[in-house]
């Protein structure tokens, strides 16, 4: 599949990076299905998609009839077959092996010939992913930064079979999107988690050998590194659940201790202090 050709697509899950991936797909053009598992949910990322647009409308990113533009080109649908014949999908369902290959057996079944097949995994293998399908030099990783329509990067990850022609329809399609590709090999963390993760990691070992406290840390990494935030408050964001199951892929796959998830990671995540989405995490995000 060449990057002209690609004009329908379809994404799947449409939780926080799916809706926005969706977003951003239907605003620069594409006929964009978003399949969810359930109707309610499909109806809230369509609501979600509506509201993110409006706010881009009223600050002038983007102009009304833009967002009109947009919500034309979005429909739902209740699974990938309900979707068929799209040229690129883009799977973006939750952190889940199993679950996203059964994702890409349906998806291999509805596509159009040819068509290429990604992932928005921020930590499994692609080229695994990529054996359950007919054709794996088709398959590809298209990381995309949370919120999508504000973030400009997108990491793409090359599975061990993905073909060089795949490669450039995806390269040419992120800088189609307005976003900027980088790209890198299918290894555990890929590059943004790799290097990010065990920085979050030693800043909370940092925290639990008492070097410094949690204000002070974040303070350095800010001011020092000219960092937007401090690691702690974006372990917070990000989910301190997510970051020990990342932590937990580079370890496993690496096999180096150097990647082992820090103890007070572990005991923060058992004790459900998640981050902003429980309430709290290193710091207290009271509901509003
Ligand atoms: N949140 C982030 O900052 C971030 C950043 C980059 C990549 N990612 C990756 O993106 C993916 C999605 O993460 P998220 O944060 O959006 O998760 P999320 O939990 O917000 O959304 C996942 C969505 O998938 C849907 N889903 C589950 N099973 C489905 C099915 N069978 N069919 C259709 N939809 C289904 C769920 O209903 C949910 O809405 C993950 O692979 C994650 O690693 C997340």
């Amino acid at each position: 599949m060449r990057v002209m050709d690609i004009t329908r697509v379809c994404v799947v899950g449409g939780g926080t990076m799916g809706n926005g991936i969706a977003h951003v797909f239907a605003l620069k053009g594409f006929e964009t299905t978003l399949v969810e598992a359930k109707k309610e949910l499909a109806d809230k990322a369509l609501a979600t998609i509506a509201g993110n647009l409006d706010r881009q409308a009223a600050k002038g990113v983007i102009a009304a009839t833009d967002k009109d533009a947009a919500l034309a080109r979005l429909k739902t649908a209740l699974s990938p077959a309900q979707a068929k014949g799209f040229h690129l999908a883009v799977e973006a369902v939750s952190e889940n092996l199993e679950l996203k290959k059964r994702i890409f057996r349906d998806l291999d079944e509805a596509a159009a010939p040819g068509a290429i097949l990604a992932t928005n995994t921020s930590s499994l293998p692609v080229t695994e992913l990529a054996s359950v399908v007919k054709d794996p030099s088709r398959v590809i990783g298209m990381h995309f930064m949370n919120p999508v329509p504000v973030m400009k990067l997108v990491e793409i990850i090359r599975g061990l079979q993905t073909s060089d022609e795949t490669h450039a329809a995806i390269h040419a399609l992120t800088l189609k999107l307005g976003k900027t590709p980088a790209l890198a090999k299918d290894f555990p963390g890929f590059i943004s988690n790799r290097v990010l993760m065990p920085m979050i990691n030693e800043a909370i070992t940092c925290l639990h050998e008492g070097v410094s406290s949690r204000e002070d840390i974040d303070t350095i990494m800010k001011l020092g590194m000219a960092h937007p935030m401090g690691p702690l408050q974006l372990a917070d964001y990000i989910g301190l659940d997510v970051c020990l199951a990342i932590m937990g892929v580079l370890h496993e796959g690496f096999g180096d201790s150097k990647y082992r998830p820090s103890p007070l990671l572990k005991q923060m995540v058992q004790a459900g202090r998640l981050g902003v989405k429980s309430g709290a995490g290193f710091y207290d995000y009271p509901k509003k």
